[in-house]
């Protein structure tokens, strides 16, 4: 009988820590926990979907439900979201430039790409890749980086269909350059040599894109199967604030919330992220947002038989 009280007892307890360390895990603002998906993008502070819910406009995700499933946006922006990490990346849709010509070699559609990316998001520079495709092709991208200027481009070419290598983008049908780092504005675009004249019997258009260098494969068939791809996933950085972490903690503003929080800073003092400390979980710009070790041990010991073992016993 003692035995058995005092394991209830155990239980109680045990349980009771369980429910502390999980409830302080759950979502600060309550009304934002219904807010915090938008079709299957979920969206963890700081991003939100209504100014209370997020940190600043700067991390406001625009849900448009008249789509099926709801689409997100970044602020008020179309750069369509599909992921958000909060290790500091966010996954977009960014458009893609191209230019045709008709069989008498003149121009049928040219569409430039603009990535106009606002404060505190940036073009991940190594996990995306600046490509062009085509066989009579100028790719040309610039831009601005920091508070500099850039403009540069690659040219690939080929005579015939059976020059291209699938899965090899280095000349031939296929160009592809590194972006600098810093990035926030693109302007990409596609022009021609000859006006596709000696190869437009396989291919009759260019194209420019920047994408996430894991999700394109070069294939011989993208000559032409790209003709009805409008967008592609990219790879954006953002950081919480501006400055190094030494000048932000001092700030009332200051991003880091969660106690077992730690800060930061991005090369060149861009900016600054917080992340949990070691041992520890979660969403470090919540107040109790990281979780430490202790709560899963309880939880799995509380799964694992722990405490009907000592009930047991
Ligand atoms: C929760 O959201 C509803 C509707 O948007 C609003 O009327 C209500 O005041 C909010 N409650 C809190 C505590 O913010
Ligand atoms: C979200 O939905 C889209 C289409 O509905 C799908 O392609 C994508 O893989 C889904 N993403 C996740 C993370 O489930
Ligand atoms: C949602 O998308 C529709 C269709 O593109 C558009 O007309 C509408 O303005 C959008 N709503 C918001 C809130 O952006
Ligand atoms: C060239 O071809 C396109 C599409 O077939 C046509 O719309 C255009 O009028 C033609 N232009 C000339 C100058 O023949
Ligand atoms: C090539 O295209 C440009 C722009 O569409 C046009 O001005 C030019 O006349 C074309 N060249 C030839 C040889 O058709
Ligand atoms: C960065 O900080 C400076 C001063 O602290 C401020 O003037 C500037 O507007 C900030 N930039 C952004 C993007 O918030
Ligand atoms: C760019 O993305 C890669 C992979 O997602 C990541 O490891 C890296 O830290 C990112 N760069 C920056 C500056 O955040
Ligand atoms: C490139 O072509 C391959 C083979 O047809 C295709 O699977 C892939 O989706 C194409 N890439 C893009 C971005 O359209
Ligand atoms: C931050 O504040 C402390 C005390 O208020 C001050 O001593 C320190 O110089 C400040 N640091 C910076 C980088 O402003």
């Amino acid at each position: 009988m003692m035995g058995s009280t005092l394991g209830l007892q155990v239980l109680f307890f045990n349980l009771a820590i369980c429910l502390i360390l999980f409830s302080s895990s759950s979502f600060a603002q309550t009304n934002c926990t219904i807010n915090h998906e938008c079709g299957n993008v979920s969206i963890p502070f700081p991003f939100g979907t209504t100014k209370d819910c997020s940190l600043s406009d700067d991390f406001l995700i625009t849900c448009n439900r008249t789509f099926t499933p709801p689409k997100a946006f970044l602020q008020h922006t179309n750069i369509k979201v599909t992921h958000i990490s909060l290790d500091g990346q966010l996954k977009v849709l960014q458009f893609i430039a191209n230019q045709c010509y008709a069989r008498n070699w003149t121009s049928v559609s040219d569409n430039v790409a603009l990535i106009r990316l606002p404060d505190f998001f940036t073009v991940n520079n190594t996990a995306n890749k600046f490509t062009v495709i085509g066989c009579d092709t100028y790719g040309s991208v610039s831009g601005n980086w920091l508070d500099r200027t850039y403009e540069t481009g690659c040219s690939p070419m080929c005579v015939s269909k059976d020059d291209l290598l699938k899965g090899s983008c280095t000349g031939l049908g296929c160009c592809q350059l590194s972006i600098p780092k810093h990035v926030s504005y693109v302007e990409l675009g596609v022009s021609s040599f000859s006006n596709y004249s000696d190869v437009w019997e396989f291919n009759d258009c260019g194209y420019a894109f920047v994408v996430e260098e894991s999700a394109f494969s070069f294939s011989p068939e993208n000559l032409t199967n790209l003709k009805n791809v409008e967008k592609l996933p990219m790879v954006v950085d953002w950081v919480v604030g501006n400055g190094t972490c030494e000048k932000a903690r001092n700030s009332s503003s200051y991003a880091c919330k969660s106690v077992d929080s730690e800060c930061y800073s991005l090369d060149n003092g861009v900016g600054y992220r917080c992340s949990c400390r070691p041992g520890y979980r979660g969403n470090p710009y919540l107040v109790d947002g990281c979780e430490g070790m202790v709560a899963s041990t309880c939880f799995q010991a509380f799964f694992h038989g722990y405490i009907c073992d000592t009930l047991v016993h």
